[in-house]
């Protein structure tokens, strides 16, 4: 709001927040983590995604974090030096400033370097989260000396002050990218990581860049929908489940029934995610196709009104399951738009922190398929499409997304780790079938299938018993999850009313604000 009050436009907004949640949030995302930023120009209709996704270093292997048998070591893509991409987050606020804002990235900065300066006091997700990654921040002399009090769990109301990432803050807003990549913070970035047994170079920093990508664009019943392009999985397969939902009956079916319709389209598209995605910059992905219609048709033709198990399908049992990130959605006066999503991963992602840097480092190289079939911390599982390979960029679920409609835009997306598409798709179905408005869209009950494991896993009242009942007499199994998921954000502009809404979700902390 101070951004836009100085003449900012959204996209200047875009960097304030992003540098903003680095600093009160560093357990979803931060300068040492990556993220997607979805921009929409209103001038000339400008739509792309910039792709601030981590890289794997230049000495990745596929095989890094297996032992000689070709087993994963537990943990090694998970805690610590090696399992950290190259962050792509400072070169993204440059790159956005510079050719999309309207301000200087000193003053989009500005507001996060008080914070970090000045401090914040932690509050009960932080704490829990803190909690939750005790051992591996504890492990690191410089993150646990950041994040904890005196090497113990802090107590609500800490003064969380982090001079350290002030001082990176100021670099890159001093020199742009070159205050990250080179120079002092570079030096120290590499040294702290080379130290705790990781495989940067100052090459790998230098290297890092950036990719403006076109977004995935996927239509429902005449409304138009613009998501996340590779290296996320997010827009193709929201794209493939809509698709598959179109030529499917579900305006005319009874609850129970569209809910079984809408998990076995996820399923599909899930499994395509497992089978077919990666880095577009490495590998042949047939986007065209696998968002086509007719592919859609196809996969519907398998949909019966029983569950499809996911073993008659290729795949292989997963691991553990998480949620991380952050999300944040932004409109203007002007009607620009910024759905952004960032991450260093898992909660304070590797828990590593290169010492004077005040960054703590993602764990993004879990998002690789570390072996083929063996499922991620989040139990999704991928094969060579996803493999790790130097340079490459890992498979993402991040959908930041527009649903344009006759009346109304939407900016709207959510953090929560493999769930994060099928939340989205189950937000634009409410929002594309003209039900409720932001404040539903956000609180919806969810459900979601990944493909493996063969599991509805649901929110607690998200099925009424007479749909658990058809789900199971179906063939689904069901799994309720024992507590809430996901921090959606939507932003809503109804062109007709010129009338605009916006909500945060009531799970998570977030504050919709319309001036
Ligand atoms: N690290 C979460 C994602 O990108 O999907």
């Amino acid at each position: 709001m101070q951004v836009l009050a100085k003449g900012g436009n959204a996209f200047d907004a875009a960097v304030a927040v992003s540098a903003a949640l680095a600093v009160v949030e560093p357990m979803g995302s931060g300068l040492g983590g990556g993220g997607f930023w979805l921009l929409h120009r209103q001038r000339d209709g400008l739509q792309l995604m910039i792709d601030g996704r981590e890289r794997a270093p230049l000495k990745a292997r596929h095989d890094m974090y297996l032992d000689k048998n070709g087993t994963p070591v537990p943990g090694l893509s998970l805690n610590g030096a090696l399992a950290a991409g190259i962050p792509g987050v400072p070169a993204a606020l440059d790159h956005i400033t510079r050719k999309y804002g309207r301000l200087t990235l000193a003053e989009n900065l500005a507001p996060a370097i008080r914070l970090a300066r000045d401090g914040f006091p932690i509050y009960e997700r932080y704490r829990r989260l803190a909690e939750f990654r005790l051992e591996a921040l504890s492990d690191s002399p410089a993150a646990a000396a950041t994040f904890l009090d005196q090497g113990f769990l802090p107590e609500a109301g800490f003064q969380l002050k982090q001079p350290d990432l002030a001082r990176t803050l100021e670099r890159i807003a001093a020199k742009g990218r070159d205050g990250f990549y080179k120079g002092d913070t570079a030096h120290k970035l590499v040294r702290g990581v080379k130290k705790a047994g990781g495989i940067w170079s100052k090459k790998d920093l230098r290297d890092y860049r950036i990719v403006e990508r076109k977004p995935v664009v996927a239509s429902y019943h005449g409304a138009r929908i613009v998501s996340a392009a590779l290296p996320s999985a997010g827009g193709i397969v929201l794209a493939q489940t809509l698709n598959i939902l179109e030529s499917l009956p579900i305006r005319q079916s009874g609850p129970a029934l569209r809910k079984h319709y809408i998990i076995e389209a996820m399923r599909r598209g899930y499994r395509d995610r497992a089978r077919y995605l990666g880095d577009s910059d490495f590998i042949k992905v047939d986007v065209d196709a696998l968002t086509s219609k007719q592919y859609a048709d196809r996969l519907s033709e398998g949909i019966g009104k029983r569950a499809t198990p996911s073993k008659s399908l290729p795949g292989i049992e997963p691991r553990r399951l998480g949620t991380d990130t952050t999300h944040f959605s932004i409109l203007d006066r002007d009607g620009n738009r910024v759905a952004a999503t960032l991450s260093v991963n898992y909660p304070f992602g590797s828990a590593f922190m290169p010492a004077g840097t005040g960054v703590v480092l993602n764990n993004e190289m879990d998002d690789f398929s570390i072996k083929p079939g063996v499922g991620n911390v989040y139990g999704l599982v991928g094969n060579g499409a996803n493999a790790i390979a130097p340079g490459k960029r890992p498979l993402s679920s991040m959908s930041p997304t527009f649903i344009e409609t006759e009346d109304a835009v939407v900016v709207i997306g959510t953090p929560g780790g493999s769930r994060i598409i099928s939340m989205v798709l189950l937000a634009s179905l409410e929002c594309l079938e003209g039900r409720g408005g932001a404040k539903d869209w956000v609180a919806l009950k969810r459900y979601h299938h990944q493909y493996l494991p063969d599991v509805v896993q649901h929110e607690a009242g998200a099925f009424t018993h007479a749909e658990e009942k058809f789900l199971e007499d179906h063939g689904h199994k069901l799994e309720t999850i024992n507590r809430n998921y996901g921090n959606m954000q939507a932003v809503v502009w109804y062109k007709k009313s010129n009338r605009v809404d916006a909500a945060s979700d009531p799970r998570g902390e977030g504050l919709a604000t319309i001036q």
